[in-house]
């Protein structure tokens, strides 16, 4: 008895599992090829504006809202709606101001200014 059921059953697996894999696969490759241009631009810009998107990425993302870094943050101002220039930028990530911290202490001039090109950039100035 054992001896006919477990192959059909382990066809069955198969069966499905190679349909789960079809279906999974297609929807992968759509999101892959609609991901692919932004990668390629990203890593077509300059090392500058590549450095400005990690620094945002790891000190602004989780407040501010950008959307060419795809962040949402809610806590401070949307910088699309803002798009402040790049002296601006420099100013307030290296001082701060209310609700907004300093980053003297925490990032490089060379962040800083990596940072404030890349936003200025990003949002049209
Ligand atoms: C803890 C949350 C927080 C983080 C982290 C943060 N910000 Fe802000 N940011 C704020 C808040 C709140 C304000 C509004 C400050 C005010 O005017 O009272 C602000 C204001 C700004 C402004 C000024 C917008 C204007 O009104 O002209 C800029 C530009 C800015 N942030 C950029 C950045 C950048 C770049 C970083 C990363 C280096 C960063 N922020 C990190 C909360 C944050």
């Amino acid at each position: 008895m054992k001896s006919f059921h477990a192959p059909t059953a382990l066809a069955l697996v198969i069966a499905a599992v190679g349909l789960a894999a079809c279906g999974s696969s297609s929807s992968e490759d759509s999101s892959t090829t609609a991901a692919a241009p932004a990668t390629t631009g990203t890593s077509t810009t300059t090392v500058a504006s590549a450095e400005g998107e990690k620094v945002f990425a790891s000190n602004c993302a989780q407040c501010h809202t950008l959307s060419a870094a795809g962040s949402t943050g809610q806590v401070g101002p949307n910088l699309d709606s803002i798009a402040p220039d790049e002296e601006t930028v420099k100013a307030i990530v290296t001082n701060g101001r209310g609700g907004m911290p300093a980053f003297a202490d925490v990032l490089t001039d060379a962040q800083i200014d990596a940072v404030a090109s890349y936003v200025s950039d990003s949002t049209g100035n």
